[in-house]
């Protein structure tokens, strides 16, 4: 049973894209609420709820991440960059997990993994930092041999694998590659002892063979699922791909 967790930053997209400015981020015609969306997600069967809080607030902010700590009953994993700040406010907040995403201010998304190898002594800070507070630790990489080796010497438990390349792949010819190299990514993090999750680009078409990498524990999803939300309502979008990953 691969798990999944349902990542809400695009509800919060939207409501920034008009409330931006608003004082209060919550009731009255602020919407829509990320908070009401992940408690629908996890009415529907996710397993946990991902934010990523960025360091330019353009999505979530930090209120939404304080009342989901707060509300919600299944596992919250915070993704973050590797920089001092952010640390110190997951050391705050204890969330069950985070997720550490490189990031670059003028990004849509998040592009391309995590170098922990040119980042060496900042991701080992963090991964023990988060660590010894009891934060189970995750570091989003590409499916690259070297990276996933030192992320395993590090000390992470988890790694999540990014799945962009191969997503943006999926009509091309180099699809296969793409999926050969996170096959193998897949299997050399085992090797290592590594829990393995995927994310970035997932949705209700390429699932199918997603879901067939080895080694799965968990998938973050996000965009798909709040795109099919707004025709479906949250509890389809979330049970439709719950199904297609579990088939
Ligand atoms: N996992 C990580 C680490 C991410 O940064 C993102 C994008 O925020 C996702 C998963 C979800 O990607 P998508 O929105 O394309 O499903």
């Amino acid at each position: 049973m691969i798990l999944l967790g349902v990542n809400i930053d695009h509800c919060a997209t939207v409501r920034q894209a008009r409330y931006r400015d608003a004082a209060a981020t919550t009731g009255g015609a602020v919407e829509p609420d990320p908070v009401t969306f992940a408690l629908a997600a996890e009415r529907a069967g996710a397993d946990g709820i991902t934010v990523h809080l960025r360091e330019d607030r353009r999505h979530i902010q930090e209120r939404d991440v304080w009342r989901l700590r707060e509300s919600i009953a299944t596992r919250l994993n915070l993704e973050m960059a590797c920089t001092p700040e952010m640390t110190a406010f997951a050391l705050k907040l204890k969330p069950d997990f985070v997720c550490v995403v490189p990031e670059n201010r003028q990004e849509v998304t998040t592009e391309g993994g995590l170098d922990v190898v040119g980042n060496k002594k900042r991701v080992r800070a963090c991964v023990e930092a988060l660590g010894a507070a009891g934060i189970q630790v995750s570091l989003f990489i590409d499916p690259d041999e070297a990276q996933i080796e030192l992320s395993a010497k590090l000390g992470a438990p988890f790694v999540e694998l990014h799945t962009g390349a191969y997503a943006n792949a999926y009509y091309t010819p180099k699809r296969e590659k793409e999926f050969q190299r996170l096959r193998l990514g897949c299997a050399r993090a085992h090797d290592m002892e590594l829990t393995v999750n995927a994310g970035h680009g997932i949705n209700y078409v390429n699932i199918a063979e997603v879901r067939t990498l080895p080694h799965l524990h968990e998938l973050n999803i996000g965009h798909s699922i709040v795109s099919r939300a707004l025709f479906t309502g949250v509890d389809e979008a979330v049970r439709e791909m719950r199904t297609r990953m579990n088939e």
